[in-house]
């Protein structure tokens, strides 16, 4: 009855263009570039990118073999796959994470509403770039804004989550995301004729050896589970919508290289500007807002752009948010065995609760802190830091040594159907090298080697 229910729901050859929108959002255009210039530039690319690859990868397709193996949400998954093991308190820690990212994610995604807002309203123009850089802050201490366009953008992602993914969010996501990276294209090329681009570049691109720290290397692992979507179970659960024909190798690798892709672009975009403007690359999460609209005010046509810009980047947020939701839904519905429509509203009423005090990190909860931070940066930190590789490590763990490598031959290789010329790097990635990686990155982050 189960897989019945989940069939109704999930269309099977849409699943490569939706993980790829899971993971192409917020965490390239908006997060990457703002931890990036929080841990020393271009050596934080560096190790990101040894870490996606070493790690990144063989997460992603541990991932989509479990949930492609098992058919169910990522608690369910385990249990399926391990009966009567403690193996599902790793999926579990996932529905937790799901919880908190969603709460945060969907206030940063309010502010691209706000954004899109004032876009439309040619807020920018006639602006210094001083006031730009000030209209930031200032709405983001506002005490209703950020909480109204925090609840808009949670009913969006409930309203389409309910109704279900197929027949919407997925056709236009292989249509817009195109277009997405189109426009960071256009924006790439007016951030790199600005003048003074070369000091952004070489920020981006030039390692400086001696701004290594276990915090940036812990930060660049965290950002790499981030942007992939991983270590939660949103690929599980995407992975057990997927067609049994499809080649999960091929797909983990292509979601992997645009997700890289779109990230660096986006890095391209802005730090040229952040340079030229004289903006602190270590600005925090306030970045990319501070910065992009001052792009957009130099180039022709910006009133245009930047509507457009801010538009797309709500969808690319809008396809991820659909993507952290569905794990808690598919979760409540499996699992409680109630329909989809109650579940949605089980988790828009806890996530709503949460969210409403992230989005009043600098307003109205703005005197709460925990070891100097904000309900934002905990929620922030503890998932992309400490949930997401610790989900990640069980879950190469599981796939490396308790699956049975019979079991993840037979799903690599489509039940024999396909060559899977990869699958013994593959198992040696998950054995060894990833599990190593992230523990020996994680205690060293948490000061223990
Ligand atoms: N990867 C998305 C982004 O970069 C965000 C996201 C969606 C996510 N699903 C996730 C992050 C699961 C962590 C875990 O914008």
């Amino acid at each position: 009855m189960q897989t019945k229910q989940r069939d109704s729901f999930g269309s099977r050859f849409g699943v490569i263009a939706a993980a790829a929108g899971s993971a192409i959002g917020l965490g390239n255009i908006w997060r990457f570039p703002y931890v990036l210039g929080e841990n020393g530039g271009g050596i934080f690319l560096l190790i990101y990118l040894i870490l996606v690859t070493m790690v990144g990868i063989p997460v992603m397709l541990s991932e989509f073999t479990i949930g492609r193996r098992a058919q169910r949400n990522p608690y369910g998954s385990f249990r399926v796959l391990a009966p009567g093991k403690p193996w599902c308190l790793v999926g579990l820690v996932g529905i937790l994470a799901a919880f908190m990212i969603l709460a945060f994610y969907t206030v940063v995604a309010g502010w691209t509403l706000e954004y899109l807002y004032q876009a439309i309203n040619n807020g920018f123009s006639g602006k210094s770039p001083e006031t730009i850089k000030n209209m930031f802050d200032v709405f983001r201490s506002s005490t209703f804004r950020p909480i109204l366009w925090f609840l808009i953008f949670m009913f969006m992602t409930a309203w389409i989550v309910v109704s279900g993914i197929r027949k919407g969010i997925e056709k236009y996501t292989k249509v817009l995301m195109p277009f997405l990276f189109i426009l960071i294209l256009v924006l790439d090329i007016r951030a790199i004729t600005l003048p003074g681009a070369g000091e952004g570049l070489r920020f981006l691109f030039k390692a400086d050896f001696s701004k290594i720290s276990t915090e940036t290397i812990l930060e660049a692992l965290g950002q790499g589970f981030f942007s992939l979507s991983i270590g939660m179970g949103t690929l599980i659960t995407y992975g057990s919508y997927i067609n049994k024909k499809e080649k999960l190798g091929n797909a983990a690798l292509n979601v992997t290289i645009a997700d890289t892709l779109i990230a660096v672009l986006a890095g391209i975009a802005i730090f040229p500007a952040v340079f030229a403007f004289g903006i602190e690359p270590g600005a925090g999460t306030g970045l990319v807002f501070k910065t992009l609209p001052l792009i957009f005010l130099e180039i022709p046509g910006g009133y245009f752009f930047s509507i457009l810009f801010f538009l797309l980047l709500s969808i690319a947020a809008l396809t991820s948010t659909i993507s952290v939701l569905e794990v808690i839904v598919a979760f409540f519905s499996e699992e409680l065995n109630i329909s989809r429509k109650t579940a949605t509203i089980l988790a828009v009423l806890t996530v709503g609760i949460l969210g409403v005090m992230v989005a009043g990190s600098w307003g109205w909860f703005s005197r709460f802190h925990v070891f100097k931070q904000n309900f934002f940066g905990i929620f922030d930190f503890t998932t992309a830091n400490i949930l997401l590789p610790v989900g990640g490590f069980f879950i190469v763990i599981f796939v490396g040594w308790f699956m049975g490598t019979q079991n993840v031959k037979d799903e690599l290789s489509n039940g024999g159907d396909i060559r899977a010329s990869y699958l013994p790097v593959f198992v040696f990635l998950v054995r060894y090298v990833a599990p190593l990686a992230i523990a020996l990155v994680f205690m060293n982050g948490l000061g223990w080697i």
